[in-house]
Order: C-alpha cells, then sequence, then structure tokens
C-alpha cells in the first residue's frame, strides 16, 4: 500500500529538513521498553509516534491545534507505525508551565528538545523509573544535572540521522568546559546550555525519586 502524504507541517519542518529524528526514539524506545510518551514543546515533531505507541503532545504555536486535527494524520502515523498496537495521539493547546489534564508519574518518557525548561515543569508526570530524553540547546539537560531526582543513565550522539546510545564512560559527558559555577538561576537567564568538553546531542536521565 502506498504511503499516504504526510501533514504539510510536518513535511515541511521535519522531512524536507531531514530533521525527522525517528532513529533517536526508536532507540530510546526499544533499549528502554517505552510505551508512552509525554512531549512538551513539540510543535508538529510527531516522530515519537511512529515508534511508541502512546505519546501525548503539548504545544502553544497557534499552527498546532488545527494539524492535529487533520484528517490526514492518523493514516499517516498508521502507515508509518512500527508496533503493533493502535496508536494513541493526545494534544494539549497550552503551556507545559500550566497543569496538563494527564495523570502524573504516567510515563515512561518525557522529550525535551530545543523548548525550554521541560524537566523542571513536567517531571511529575513521569514515572519513578521513567526517563528524560533532554537535550541542552536551552539548558534543560544541564538543569537535570542540578536535579537530585534525576541520575544520567546514557548520552546520545548523532551523525545525521543516525543515533547512538552509549551507557559506559558516562564520566566524559556533561563536564564543563570552563569552572563556572552553574545554578538553576543562571540557566534560567541564559536560556541556552553549557559548554561541555564532551558534548552529545542528548542525553537520558532516570527519574529516581
Ligand atoms: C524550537 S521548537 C522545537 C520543536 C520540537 N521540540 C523539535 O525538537 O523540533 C520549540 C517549540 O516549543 C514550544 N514552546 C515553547 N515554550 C512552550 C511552553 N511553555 N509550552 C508549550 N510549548 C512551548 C513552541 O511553541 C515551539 O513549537
Amino acid at each position: 500500500m502506498p504511503i499516504p502524504d504526510p501533514p504539510n507541517l510536518y513535511k515541511r519542518f521535519f522531512i524536507d529538513k531531514q530533521d525527522e529524528r525517528v532513529e533517536l526514539f526508536r532507540k530510546v524506545a526499544v533499549r528502554f521498553d517505552v510505551k508512552r510518551a509525554l512531549y512538551p514543546g513539540s510543535f508538529v515533531h510527531i516522530s515519537p509516534s511512529f515508534v511508541i505507541p502512546s505519546v501525548v503532545y503539548v504545544d502553544t504555536d497557534r499552527r498546532t491545534p488545527k494539524f492535529f486535527q487533520d484528517e490526514l494524520l492518523a493514516p499517516y502515523i498508521e502507515s508509518r507505525k512500527e508496533y503493533a498496537e493502535a496508536p494513541e495521539i493526545g494534544f494539549h493547546h497550552q503551556s507545559y508551565d500550566d497543569p496538563i489534564d494527564e495523570p502524573l508519574g504516567s510515563f515512561d518518557l518525557l522529550i525535551s528538545q530545543y523548548a525550554g525548561f521541560i524537566s523542571t515543569a513536567c517531571s511529575k508526570y513521569l514515572r519513578i523509573g521513567g526517563l528524560l530524553l533532554a537535550n541542552d540547546s536551552h539548558g534543560d539537560a544541564s538543569m537535570a544535572v542540578l536535579d537530585s531526582d534525576f541520575e544520567l543513565v546514557a548520552a546520545v550522539t548523532r551523525r545525521g540521522e543516525r543515533f547512538s546510545i552509549k551507557e559506559t564512560d558516562l564520566d566524559q559527558y556533561l563536564q564543563p568546559a570552563n569552572p563556572v559555577e552553574f545554578t538553576q538561576e543562571s540557566l534560567r537567564d541564559r536560556g541556552r546550555g553549557i559548554r561541555y568538553t564532551k558534548p552529545a546531542f542528548a542525553y537520558l536521565f532516570r527519574r529516581i525519586r
């Protein structure tokens, strides 16, 4: 059967830019048995739904409600999904800083990609033992380093659309290049990450309490 057309915004922002990151979510989902994910600040980045059966998206962008109601969306995800279950797609058009109508402690994975300090606002929705996948573009991985509820379990490296999960020698990651103290306040003021001696594309932290 031919693959249905992708919804326009997804095509424009992710397929055409070769930035779908499907392998990122596939490798995390397979390695850590992820069935349910929360993606605050997702915009229309629906790639997690190709490999994770239940995903809830949250975004304030004015284009997102129409996108998530688009009748092309369900057949498109159905055509690309790699799991047996029927896909579950949730969407909340709101700030992730406001209460999200989802059960606390119910998600296996919290996705934080280029969208601010999701770890502090949304870790309560992650189950204990669940994972935060954060990059440091806006400083969220550094924020998680300061949070004793999280422990680093892996670094994720990227070459184009190829991703690798590193679970050994993690000490080499998240070592600041400059010996400057950073705090939650200074990270919020900067709104971007710290320079590390060996940067990774993203990091996986486990919620331990
Ligand atoms: C740079 S885009 C990143 C999109 C996607 N995460 C990705 O990796 O391609 C940032 C998105 O975060 C959303 N965003 C920023 N702050 C937000 C907030 N407080 N609540 C909900 N969405 C937010 C913006 O509307 C925008 O769609």
